[in-house]
C-alpha cells in the first residue's frame, strides 16, 4: 500500500467503522487512519471501541467534523498531511431520503464537492495521492428480471439518496478530468454485516425477529437485491486504492440476488434454528406493507472489470455471512440497546456535540 496518511469520511457508520479495523489490522498497511465524521443517529463511535483502545492516538485518530465544513477539513489534511481519502461519509438511507430529501444533498452531494475542494488545493503535486469515492449500484436505476450494472450504465436514479449519490459521482469524474484530480470510484450493491444501523433490511429483521415484532416487507416482497458481506466490499476498496487506475470506476457486488421476502423468510428461519423454535415460528410475524415510492425493482451487479482488472472476488458465502451477522446481533444486544434507549445520544451530547 503506497498511502500512509488515510482520511476516512464516515468511519463511525456501518462500512466505514468495518473498513478502520479491516485495515488497520492488516499487515501490508503500516499507516495511520484519521476518522472524520459528524455522527449522526447512523454513525456510532463505539462501533470502533475496539480500534480506539488499541490504536487510539498512534494510528488512529477520530476528527468530530462535518464534511461540508470546509475550514475545518483544509485544516485536518494539513495537519495530518493526508495522501489518500476513503470517502463513505453520506446519508445512507432510501426511505429517510423520500421523507426528508434536504440533508442528503447536503452531505451526499456538498460534502463531496467540499472534499473534493480541499484535495484539489491540498494536493499541489499528485503523485502518489488518491482520491476514492464510494458510491452505489442505485445510481443506475432499476432492471427488468434480466441483465446487469455495467460500469457503463447509464444513470437513473429514482431517490433522492440515489439522485445525490449520481450528482456526488458525477462531480468526482468532473474534478478528473478538469483538474487531474487522482480519483477513483467504487459502486457496490447491498451490504449486511456487524455494525448496521437497525433501519436497513437485515438488522431490522434480525431485530424485530428478537423482539417478535411484525416483520415489514414493502410492496409484494419480489423486489430484489444482490446482497455483499461488508468485509467482500472493503477488501474490494483496499484493492483499488493498491491496484486501480487512475479515473476509473470499479462495479462491486455479491453474485448473490434474493427476493426480499426469501431473504426474510431466510432470517427466520436461522434464528428459529439459533432458538430452538419450530422452523416456521417467526415466519407469522412477516407483514407486508405499502409499498416505498419510486421503489426499484432489481438490481444486480457485474463485476467481471474489478475481477479481470484487479483481482478481486468475494468470498463470504451468504449462508456462512449470513449466520455470522445474525450471530453478531445476537451477541451484542448491549450495541443494540446503546441505540435504541437513546443512551448513546446522551453520551455523544455530553462527549461531543457540546464542544
Ligand atoms: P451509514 O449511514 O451507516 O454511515 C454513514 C456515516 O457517515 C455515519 O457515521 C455518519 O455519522 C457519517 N456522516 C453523515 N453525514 C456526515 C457529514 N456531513 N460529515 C461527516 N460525517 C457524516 O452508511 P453506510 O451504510 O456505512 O454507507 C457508507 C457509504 O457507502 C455511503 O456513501 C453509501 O452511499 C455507500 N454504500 C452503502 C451501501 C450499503 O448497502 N449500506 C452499498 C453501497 C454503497
Ligand atoms: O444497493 C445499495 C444500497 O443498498 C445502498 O446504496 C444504500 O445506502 C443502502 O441503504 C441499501 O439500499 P436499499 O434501499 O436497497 O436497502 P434497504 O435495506 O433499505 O432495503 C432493501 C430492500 O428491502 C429494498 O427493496 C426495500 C426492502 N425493505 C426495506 C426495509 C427497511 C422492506 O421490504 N422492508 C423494510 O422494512
Amino acid at each position: 500500500m503506497d498511502f500512509k496518511n488515510i482520511l476516512v469520511t464516515g468511519g463511525a457508520g456501518f462500512i466505514g467503522s468495518n473498513f478502520i479495523r479491516l485495515i488497520l489490522h492488516q499487515k501490508e498497511f503500516n499507516g495511520i487512519i484519521i476518522n472524520v465524521d459528524k455522527l449522526t443517529y447512523a454513525g456510532n463511535i463505539l462501533n470502533l471501541k475496539d480500534i480506539e483502545e488499541f490504536f487510539g492516538g498512534k494510528r488512529y485518530f477520530f476528527e468530530y467534523a462535518d464534511i461540508c465544513d470546509y475550514e475545518k477539513i483544509k485544516e485536518i489534511f494539513k495537519k495530518y498531511q493526508i495522501d489518500a481519502v476513503v470517502h463513505f461519509a453520506a446519508e445512507s438511507h432510501v426511505d429517510r431520503s423520500i421523507y426528508g430529501p434536504k440533508d442528503f444533498i447536503q452531505t451526499n452531494i456538498l460534502g463531496t464537492f467540499t472534499l473534493l475542494e480541499c484535495a484539489r488545493l491540498y494536493w499541489n503535486k499528485t503523485e502518489n495521492k488518491r482520491f476514492h469515492h464510494i458510491s452505489t449500484d442505485e445510481v443506475y436505476g432499476s432492471l427488468g428480471p434480466k441483465g446487469y450494472f455495467y460500469e457503463t450504465s447509464p444513470y437513473i436514479p429514482a431517490s433522492p439518496y440515489s439522485a445525490s449519490k449520481a450528482s456526488a459521482d458525477h462531480l468526482v469524474r468532473a474534478y478528473y478530468y478538469t483538474y487531474n484530480l487522482p480519483v477513483t470510484l467504487s459502486n457496490c450493491s447491498n451490504n449486511y454485516g456487524p455494525y448496521q444501523f437497525p433501519e436497513k433490511l437485515i438488522p431490522l429483521t434480525i431485530l424485530n425477529i428478537i423482539e417478535e415484532k411484525p416483520l415489514p416487507v414493502y410492496g409484494d416482497g419480489k423486489n430484489i437485491r444482490d446482497w455483499i458481506y461488508v468485509d467482500d466490499h472493503n477488501r474490494a476498496i483496499i484493492s483499488i486504492l493498491e491496484k486501480g487506475k487512475i479515473g476509473q470506476t470499479y462495479n462491486i457486488g455479491g453474485e448473490n440476488e434474493w427476493k426480499n421476502i426469501r431473504l426474510v423468510n431466510k432470517i427466520c428461519e436461522i434464528i428459529a434454528k439459533e432458538t430452538g423454535k419450530d422452523k416456521d415460528y417467526y415466519k407469522k410475524l412477516i407483514t407486508f406493507i405499502k409499498d416505498r415510492p419510486g421503489h426499484d425493482r432489481r438490481y444486480a451487479i457485474n463485476c467481471d472489470k474489478i475481477k479481470k482488472d484487479i483481482g478481486w472476488e468475494p468470498l463470504i458465502s451468504f449462508e456462512e455471512g449470513l449466520k455470522q451477522t445474525i450471530k453478531w446481533y445476537l451477541n451484542n444486544m448491549d450495541w443494540i440497546k446503546t441505540i435504541t434507549t437513546g443512551k448513546y445520544k446522551e453520551w455523544i451530547d455530553k462527549n461531543y456535540r457540546r464542544r
